[in-house]
């Protein structure tokens, strides 16, 4: 079990690239395969020994605590942290830590709230511990880093620079998405003010001198901040149950709730998330998609790689295809 068991989780972005998908589910409580993603990440911190988090809210902030409570159902302790207005991700951090008890020598993690990762959490600890340092980063390598945080590294996994979101990236290494704060670090963020931890308090630390590590893993690794890459990570997960325990049972290569009534002659493919109360009429097609509670889809429908609204209706004939349908 690691050591670090506390963590803030990120969920207050107002997730604009997925309009229509969050004018009203903000992005974290969207459904990719069975569950909302804060439930995957949540189940994630648990199982790895986390015991107490703090969901730092803001936009739809209210959706958050009657569906996770106090955390009992899910096996951990959650808190909610409340800002009247978004304080960018820094600010969160800050206001989340004050419902945290933290010991002079605590570190904690800090997620965000779209991304899916089956990184080791312990060896990014191990790594953050050995080294002593203030802040270590999970990083990924990616082919294009220019919509990310662009983190070089040195041989030794020391951060060099800090470069959210540039032009013409330096390095392939970019920030994840998963930080550990000791409790030094975390007392450099102005509290009550916006801040942006990726483009003031990373680079802040780095200026004066403080040791920012980077441990990079290359297991499965996705950011939701597009409706395709949310119906892409509902696939992945589905296709591979391993990499969430808060995924239900998949039969058959897919993911069927209660309720769901499918004729015989319609097809589910590969990857697919019914949710419950959906109703599927005769000779229709549904591969790679998410189909909202309660959606009806009626006769001779393609639909692919998409995602339908809870409680639409998909008319007879319709050809669906990498759409975001009935939001
Ligand atoms: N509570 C709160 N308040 N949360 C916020 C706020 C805020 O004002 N602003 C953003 N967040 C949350 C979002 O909900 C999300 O979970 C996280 O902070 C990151 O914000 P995004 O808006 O998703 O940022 P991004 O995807 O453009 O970039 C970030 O993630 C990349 C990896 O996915 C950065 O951290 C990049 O450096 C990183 O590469
Ligand atoms: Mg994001």
């Amino acid at each position: 079990m690691i050591p670090i068991n506390k963590a803030i989780l990120l969920v207050g972005g107002k997730g604009t690239r997925l309009m229509p998908l969050t004018t009203k589910t903000p992005k974290p409580m969207l459904k990719i395969a069975g569950a909302p993603v804060t439930e995957h990440q949540i189940i994630k911190a648990r199982e790895a020994g986390i015991s107490e988090i703090v969901l730092a809210t803001s936009y739809l902030a209210d959706v958050f605590e009657p569906y996770f409570g106090d955390g009992s159902r899910f096996g951990i302790k959650i808190k909610y942290a409340y800002e009247t207005e978004p304080l960018g991700t820094g600010g969160a951090i800050a206001n989340a830590a004050q419902q945290l008890e933290l010991g002079e020598n605590e570190a904690l993690f800090i997620f965000n709230g779209d991304v899916l990762s089956a990184h080791d959490l312990a060896a990014q600890a191990k790594l953050h511990i050995d080294s002593n340092a203030a802040v270590t980063l999970h990083l990924v390598e990616v082919s294009d880093a220019r919509a990310y945080g662009c983190v070089p590294i040195s041989a030794d996994s020391k951060v060099l620079q800090f470069l959210e979101k540039m032009d013409n990236p330096i390095a392939k290494t970019i920030n994840a998405g998963c930080y550990i704060f000791s409790n030094r670090a975390l007392k450099e963020i102005p509290k009550g003010s916006v801040v942006s931890v990726e483009r003031e308090t990373f680079p802040a630390l780095l200026s004066s001198g403080q040791n920012i590590y980077g441990y990079v893993d290359g297991g499965y690794w996705i950011d939701m901040g597009t409706p395709e890459s949310m119906i892409r990570a509902s696939r992945d997960l589905i296709s591979n149950p391993a990499l969430s325990k808060a995924t239900p049972e998949v039969i058959n290569h897919t993911l069927v709730m209660r309720e769901v009534q499918l004729h015989s002659s319609s097809k589910v493919g590969e990857g697919s998330y019914l949710e419950s109360g959906v109703v599927i009429e005769a000779n229709s097609i549904v591969n790679g998609s998410i189909v909202g509670e309660k959606a009806h889809i009626e006769s001779d429908v393609l639909i692919e790689n998409s995602y339908i609204a809870p409680g639409s209706r998909v008319t007879s004939g319709s050809k669906i295809r990498g759409e975001i349908f009935g939001f």
